[in-house]
């Protein structure tokens, strides 16, 4: 197991969009303990491969307080089911170290993933989970927290973290 390096705003590698996983093999299951690992030594609640370099649709999770229960993610798709219910959460993330924002996103989804296996799965999330899962999601797309702040916000985040 190894501790990644994670990518922080406006590293133009977050940018990228990731692309969807085909091998399921050991050296997949290695990374997503590595992903975990550097998860959990970060403090995070989740992490996209994205953030680490490595551009395939993988998000690991974990939103317990007892940081035992660590949720993998492969090729996640989601719909939204209700557009009129949403969900204001004050997010942070990893790759924009040290800003936290209110944003709010819908919370109720239909969400397909596969596991490390190559298993495919469904489930309908709610709550703190269904916020976390899609701002993973985000990161595959290249897609960051500030993208839904004011420019003049993003701007002020850009400046202090180039600083
Ligand atoms: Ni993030």
């Amino acid at each position: 197991m190894a501790k990644l390096n994670i990518l922080t705003f406006p590293d133009p590698r977050l940018r990228k969009v990731a692309v969807p996983v085909t091998k399921f093999d050991k050296s997949l299951e290695n990374f997503v303990s590595d992903m975990l690992e550097t998860m959990y030594e970060e403090n995070g609640i989740g992490l996209a491969a994205s953030q680490v370099d490595f551009h395939e649709r993988i998000i690991v999770i974990d939103i317990s307080d007892e940081r035992n229960d660590p949720k993998v993610f492969i090729n996640p798709e989601f719909k939204v089911l209700n557009d009129k219910s949403l969900l204001s959460f004050n997010e942070g993330c990893l790759s924009v170290p040290g800003v936290t924002e209110e944003i709010v996103r819908p919370d109720s989804i239909y969400l397909t993933w596969q596991d490390v296996k190559g298993e495919h799965h469904a489930d309908e999330p709610s709550g703190l989970l269904t916020v976390c899962i899609q701002h993973e999601i985000d990161h595959l797309e290249g897609k960051l927290m500030v993208d839904y702040l004011s420019p003049l916000k993003r701007d002020r985040i850009r400046k202090k973290a180039s600083k």
